[in-house]
């Protein structure tokens, strides 16, 4: 991080601390009965309340500054506290650029906002994260590193006006990136299908992505969310060609192990959402325009179990709503064609090590019944590497447990994670 920000941030806790001291109120709380408020305000602050507080007599007072005039020129001819308004004054735009310049101090002194017993009831506490050591992250947003509160994309991205990016998830292991050049070659083939322009160079996100994992010190157990959306917009709307302004690149690391149960399985049931074909969206582009997976999610979830199988137009099984799936019958490694799935770069992975185990592997139309019917069954994908799945729609896979060609595949799949990578590079003292 840059030298100095750092002084800012040291410069920025002694303000804070001083603040620390005043105890701003949020003028939100006049918007309640003041009775209420004021009583409340003053047991927090240990003076009694008095009825005359409310009330004051109009005009200048000796201990109001020389800015009062100009300031107070409504309060001056006010004799207790007026009814809020509704809606908000129209906002004195000559003033814009001001208020730009203006809001991180406003927010600095909102953070220091009392909570008072007199104070609107104070905000429910955060939900628990996952890993709670996410709490305090940096995330690339652009061309810097901010904050996880404040890693934001403008109200006129493209992500947030039509789900208009692209994105790889990718894994850290042992200090190194893995898959790096594989996921990178899928993300500009995306951009590619999606004619994005402006798109930044293999190495510039390659820096961005080094930079991020320097910074939060993640070397090991961590996965990026590596997002590239078609940019700002200068307006609203659907068309590129509002798009003046370039993309826009996320990188999104967080500590997060493998996220399903690899020891023990998961259960699957098959949605009757249908994932896309090469008719509507193909899913060769990975897009961030998820409801077609999200709806199949929602009915894995609805179901308790901890994925959703998704077939294709025709009937056949594609994928899972976040994973590539595999199957094994008398001791033969099947899979779908990509015809309907994302081609994973963790199922091309499964492929080559099936193949370097001696298997034999056959990828074809697979129907549901086939995995109903199946030896072993299970997914890969760089979240959650290669999960068993000892249930699909309440039938047990082969008899329950994890089968041997399973337990082989996830060997093969650790040696090659633990040795195969993109070295991070570090700074020399480090
Ligand atoms: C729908 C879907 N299928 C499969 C995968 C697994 O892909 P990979 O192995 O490249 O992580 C993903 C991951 O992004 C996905 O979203």
């Amino acid at each position: 991080m840059h030298e100095g920000i750092l002084m800012v941030i040291t410069l920025l806790h002694c303000i804070i601390t001083t603040f620390a001291k005043c105890n701003p109120i949020q003028c939100s709380l006049f918007t309640r009965p003041m009775q209420a408020v004021l009583s409340g305000l003053c047991e927090d602050l240990g003076i009694p309340f008095q009825p005359q507080m409310l009330k004051w007599k109009a005009g200048p007072r000796d201990f109001d500054g020389i800015w009062a005039p100009w300031w107070y020129e409504s309060v001056h001819t006010s004799t207790g506290f007026s009814k809020s308004r509704r809606y908000p004054m129209t906002f004195p735009f000559a003033l814009y650029d001001l208020l730009e310049q203006s809001l991180p101090f406003y927010n600095m002194l909102k953070r220091q906002v009392r909570r008072t017993t007199g104070s609107l009831l104070p905000p429910p506490p955060d939900p628990p994260l996952p890993v709670p050591e996410n709490k305090k992250i940096l995330v690339w947003v652009g061309d810097e590193l901010l904050p996880r509160d404040s890693a934001r994309v403008s109200v006129f991205d493209s992500v947030v006006q039509g789900g208009d990016a692209v994105w790889e998830g990718l894994r850290i292991y042992d200090g190194k990136v893995f898959k790096l050049e594989e996921h990178l070659d899928r993300l500009f083939d995306s951009t590619k299908a999606m004619a994005f322009s402006n798109v930044p160079s293999r190495d510039w996100i390659k820096d961005a992505i080094f930079k991020t994992l320097n910074a939060n010190g993640m070397f090991n157990n961590a996965h990026i969310r590596l997002t590239l959306t078609r940019g700002k917009k200068v307006t609203s709307g659907m068309s590129p060609t509002f798009n003046l302004y370039g993309c826009v690149l996320i990188v999104l690391a967080e500590w997060k192990p493998p996220v399903y149960d690899n020891s023990h399985g998961i259960k699957l049931v098959t949605a009757a959402t249908r994932r896309n074909s090469p008719n509507s969206v193909d899913s060769k582009i990975h897009h961030n325009n998820l409801i077609n997976n999200i709806l199949a999610k929602i009915e894995g979830n609805l179901a308790q179990a901890e994925d959703a199988i998704m077939l294709d137009q025709d009937g056949f099984v594609s994928e899972t709503n976040a994973t590539n799936i595999f199957m094994v019958k008398k001791g033969i490694v099947l899979t779908p064609h990509a015809d309907y799935c994302l081609p994973g770069i963790t199922r091309a992975t499964v492929k080559d090590l099936v193949v370097k185990e001696n298997l034999v592997l056959h990828e074809r139309r697979i129907s549901l019944s086939e995995f109903h019917a199946a030896d072993e069954v299970w997914t890969t994908g760089t979240m959650g590497e290669i999960t068993p799945v000892v249930m699909i729609d309440g039938r047990e896979i082969g008899d329950g447990k994890i089968g041997l060609v399973t337990r082989q595949i996830q060997s093969a799949y650790k040696v090659l994670t633990a040795g195969l990578g993109v070295t991070i590079p570090r700074n020399a003292e480090a």
